[in-house]
């Protein structure tokens, strides 16, 4: 490798929250790719790790959880070492077999495509009022508008949450996923007041449930199963937490990309218009493209090689998701919103192998209906000036995103 260019790598830090607020993280991701693929990054304000930037070795790390464990006892699936909080988040997400396992399948059911199916006529009902109420030729923010509105609902309907209170999801969901605030005490504080509140609400709720009869919704099916009915309390707020933000953050930020893909590609659009078959693979277009969790950590538990990298035993690895997503050998033209693209569904956004997320298809058909649903009222979107988005290398979207919606 020519030394300039080995120089450049070397000081590489993918891990900025700068990056992803000004959405000029993608030379940086396709430079790693072609030059080298698995990076170690020795300073950032999550201390040292290795950037895994291509699709196989995302992969194959992914495949040997043996190997590379998401366990919070190691320090979890974020770049920021959950030890270093007082709210650990011990969600199954960051547990190895067999506890994941056990609450896996407890949670499971209440997710699968059957289950799903039931909900799709009420989301449809929730999806086309929203739009029928949108004002026309007028600004107003589609993130909070649209994106947390229909998002926030699906998630009350699923835990059976009050529904007059369903506005408080989205703030806990929001304090809970800051994980790169890192180690300032001040704002640490701040989340874990919101994480305690978030806890005592469900807490309430998951005990009224266990006391009465079992029913669908998933606070009951947790309460009555053996695997996390009786949880302490750090593992009762990581699975609550866990559902909120897996439901939410990354769902919303999709239905916002929505937007900004329809923006950047309105011949696209155009063509989903046209046929609105093709909702289907806009959808999983949009979740490739939005990579809504950029990253998920594992930590090695042994020395190991990768790609001809020297992995050491407790080195932690960044999967960069969005990166993979990107990756030409997998996805030519990578970063165009094809929605006649073949593989689209190959994408890694919802992760792969153990872990692989258990909401995928909840959040595809949310997705999928709501783009019907727009393509039924002839609808576009122009946004009105540059979107605001997160300053995080791990919720990837948008805090604020002005537009002006026509439908005819
Ligand atoms: C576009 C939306 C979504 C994205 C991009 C997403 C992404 C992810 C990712 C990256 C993982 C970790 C995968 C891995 O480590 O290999 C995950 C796991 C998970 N997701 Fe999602 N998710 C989404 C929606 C949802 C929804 C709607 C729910 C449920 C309400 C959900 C619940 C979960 C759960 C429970 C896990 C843990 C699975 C395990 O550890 O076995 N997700 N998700």
């Amino acid at each position: 490798m020519a030394s300039h260019i080995a120089d450049e790598l070397a000081g590489m830090d993918v891990s900025r929250g700068e990056l992803y607020e000004q959405n000029s993280w993608k030379p940086l991701f396709e430079k790693l790719r072609a030059e080298e693929p698995v990076h170690y990054c020795s300073d950032s304000i999550f201390g040292p790790y290795w950037s895994i930037t291509c699709y196989d070795d995302i992969v194959s790390v992914e495949g040997q959880p043996e190997v590379f464990s998401s366990s919070w006892e190691h320090g979890g699936i974020v770049l920021f070492d959950m030890q270093d909080t007082n709210v650990q988040l011990r969600m199954f997400i960051a547990m190895d077999n067999p506890e994941h396992a056990e609450k896996r399948k407890t949670v499971a059911p209440a997710l699968a495509p059957s289950e799903i199916q039931k909900l799709a006529a009420p989301l449809r009902k929730r999806t086309a009022e929203l739009l029928d109420s949108l004002p026309e030729n007028e600004a107003f923010d589609w993130t909070s508008t649209v994106s947390i509105p229909l998002t926030t609902a699906m998630i009350a309907t699923l835990f059976d949450f009050p529904w007059e209170e369903r506005h408080k999801l989205p703030v806990w969901s929001d304090w809970a996923a800051k994980i790169d605030i890192g180690p300032n005490p001040e704002l640490n504080a701040e989340r874990e007041g919101h994480v305690f509140e978030m806890a005592a609400a469900f807490k309430k709720i998951f005990d009224e449930r266990k006391a009465a009869p079992p029913k669908g919704d998933l606070l009951s099916m947790m309460a009555h199963s053996e695997a996390m009915g009786d949880m302490d309390e750090q593992r009762f707020i990581g699975a609550i937490a866990l559902l909120l933000v897996g439901g939410n953050d990354t769902t919303r930020n999709s239905m916002s990309g929505l937007i900004d893909f329809i923006n950047r590609h309105p011949d696209q659009w155009k063509m989903v218009k046209a046929d609105s078959t093709l909702a289907t693979t806009a959808a999983t277009e949009t979740i490739r493209l939005q990579t809504p969790i950029c990253h998920m950590r594992r930590t090695a538990v042994a020395d190991v090689e990768l790609n001809g990298k020297q992995i050491k035993k407790g080195d932690k690895l960044a999967l960069w998701y969005n990166s993979g997503n990107r990756d030409e050998t997998v996805f030519p033209d990578g970063d165009k919103w094809d929605v006649t693209r073949e593989n689209s569904r190959r994408h890694l956004s919802f992760g792969y192998g153990i872990h692989r997320c258990l909401g995928a298809r909840l959040a595809e058909l949310q997705l999928q209906v709501l783009i019907e649903e727009m393509v039924k009222r002839n609808m576009d979107v122009k946004l009105e000036g540059a979107p605001e988005r997160i300053p995080s290398c791990f919720t990837h979207g948008f805090h604020k995103m002005l537009v002006k919606a026509s439908k005819s």
